[in-house]
């Protein structure tokens, strides 16, 4: 067992207002994701349009709110227009090498977004695209018809638009590893004639564009399209299967939670140099904390080597509590970061298996389904005091701290690093012990390795509880997200006296929580 770790809430300010965009998805045309993942017309689990009704189950229990499709790298070399109407050539996708049928294309998207209750996000060709053919495909979705392409949308069967709200200009297009890389020069002038365009078409859309963080790229893009934009894009895995070909263990994964705030910061930091702190927002539109399996060089070891993402024991606590870690970072700053987009959700690392008869919801799919569904919609400023993870280099202790739109529930998250021993824990609200047990949503699994799979589906599985402080402690079990619920107004420790506490319209005085 570590030393104590204090977790201070406070009540002084009030909460933060995050974008529910922070839990969105990201799918692909890569390795199963949509062909033999979220659509397999045939399979008797589908809907006669092809759609997998227990993904789309599992989806809605994600509250997603945003998809973006189709690509990742795959979009460097992808014609949108190849993928709507009645005729669909199949065409041989340069990205990942593979034949991609087409009939998964801009219609489907739309139909499986509707489906699971989530808005588009489509990202554009920037490769060997064109700042044209990228505003046709606004024009597609979302002009009235009367236009060439609009008219070409009502005739494959959508006379009213498709109303896509995001839009992205291409997709880590500073890599020599995809389609159509640029240079910096390049890519600020591609990105503020494309941008352009793209608004001429539809001024209302929410825009993003490929970036990084890092000063070289992002630093000229802003200043030359920044105007034009809502958002940048940043990608984050952070255990690098394609050179490493063996994932990390626990402590390695785990020590790399604190990674996406670096990035966070790194990137709040160049949009703020350039003047547009307040008006351009991070998409973290691809994260995970693994990357895949892809050993280059040869095609047939490479391709060959993508069956090894799909591997269910990969995908373990280490998984879990990062993608906590992750998402607490990104509610923290929801100041800046505005939307975030796990990689994928369906297959390879993604929180969602779905094989032939079925799906395997992983661990991920279990945190991401209790931040949805748990969490309240502001962020109270929280500080945890945690002696470090051993060897790890973060902190034994990450946290976070919400309150619903009433005031009234204020919902705790504690994850526990510790790989072995339960940690204790001391929290306190508005600088007073908390007292009392509450309603308590836990996942930790029988060991740090633990991991769902085909035949073990419930593994790991959120366990509905109580959580009890007693002058404030509570014991947080090994390699645990606990999700805590505590309804204002709570017991507190006796004799606790501050006048200045404050949430909406309650305060806490001698005599308690008192409105
Ligand atoms: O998910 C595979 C690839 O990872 C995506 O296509 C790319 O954007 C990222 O590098």
């Amino acid at each position: 067992m570590s030393a104590k770790s204090i977790v201070d809430v406070s009540l002084a300010q009030p909460g933060l207002t995050y974008s529910r965009d922070l839990f969105g998805h990201f799918i692909e045309h890569f390795h199963r994701q949509i062909y033999g993942g979220i659509y397999e017309p045939g399979s008797p689990l589908s809907d006669e349009r092809g759609f997998r009704l227990d993904v789309i189950e599992a989806m809605r229990e994600l509250k997603p709110t945003v998809v973006r499709w189709p690509g990742g790298c795959f979009v460097s070399s992808y014609h949108w227009v190849d993928g709507v109407g009645p005729e669909r050539t199949p065409h041989y996708d340069k990205a990942w090498r593979v034949f991609d049928p087409n009939t998964f294309g801009t219609h489907e998207f739309i139909d499986w977004c509707e489906a699971i209750g989530a808005a588009p996000f489509i990202c554009t060709n920037a490769g060997t695209g064109t700042a044209e053919e990228m505003s046709d495909w606004v024009e597609y979705c979302n002009l009235p018809s009367g236009s060439r392409w609009s008219n070409l949308r009502e005739a494959n069967g959508r006379p009213d638009p498709l109303g896509v709200p995001f839009w992205s200009i291409g997709n880590e297009n500073y890599g020599d590893w995809e389609i159509g890389a640029k240079t910096s020069e390049e890519w600020a002038v591609l990105v503020r004639e494309s941008a352009k365009m793209m608004r001429r078409v539809d001024g209302s859309i929410k825009l993003a564009t490929a970036a990084r963080a890092d000063l070289d790229w992002t630093l000229p893009l802003l200043q030359a399209a920044g105007k034009y934009l809502d958002l940048v894009s940043i990608h984050g895995y952070w255990d690098k299967l394609d050179t490493v070909d063996e994932p990390s263990p626990y402590l390695t994964a785990v020590g790399a939670s604190l990674g996406p705030q670096e990035d966070i910061q790194r990137t709040a930091d160049i949009i703020g140099a350039v003047g547009l702190a307040g008006k351009v927002g991070i998409a973290f539109d691809e994260w995970n904390l693994r990357g895949w399996h892809h050993p280059w060089g040869n095609d047939e070891v490479s391709i060959a080597a993508r069956d090894r993402n799909d591997d269910n024991s990969t995908y373990t606590m280490a998984d879990a509590l990062f993608s906590a870690s992750f998402l607490n970072s990104c509610l923290r700053r929801a100041d800046v970061v505005k939307m975030a987009n796990i990689a994928p959700n369906v297959n390879t690392r993604g929180p969602l298996f779905v094989h032939p008869d079925g799906i395997v919801k992983r661990t991920t799919f279990h945190v991401m389904s209790m931040y949805a569904n748990l969490l309240g919609s502001k962020v109270l400023d929280t500080h945890a005091n945690a002696p470090e993870l051993g060897g790890a280099g973060v902190p034994v202790i990450d946290s976070l701290a919400t309150i619903d739109e009433s005031n009234s529930r204020l919902t705790l998250v504690l994850v526990n690093r510790e790989p072995e021993s339960s940690t204790t824990c001391e929290v306190r609200i508005a600088g007073h012990d908390l007292d009392g047990v509450f309603d308590a949503t836990v996942l930790d699994g029988p060991d740090k390795d633990a991991y769902n799979d085909i035949d073990r589906p419930d593994a790991v599985v959120p366990r509905k509880g109580k959580a009890q402080f007693k002058n404030g402690l509570v014991e947080l079990p090994p390699h645990s997200v606990s999700i805590v619920e505590v309804d204002l107004p709570i017991s507190y420790t006796a004799g606790a006296v501050v006048a200045d506490a404050r949430v909406g319209g309650w305060s806490l005085s001698p005599k308690g929580w008192e409105r």
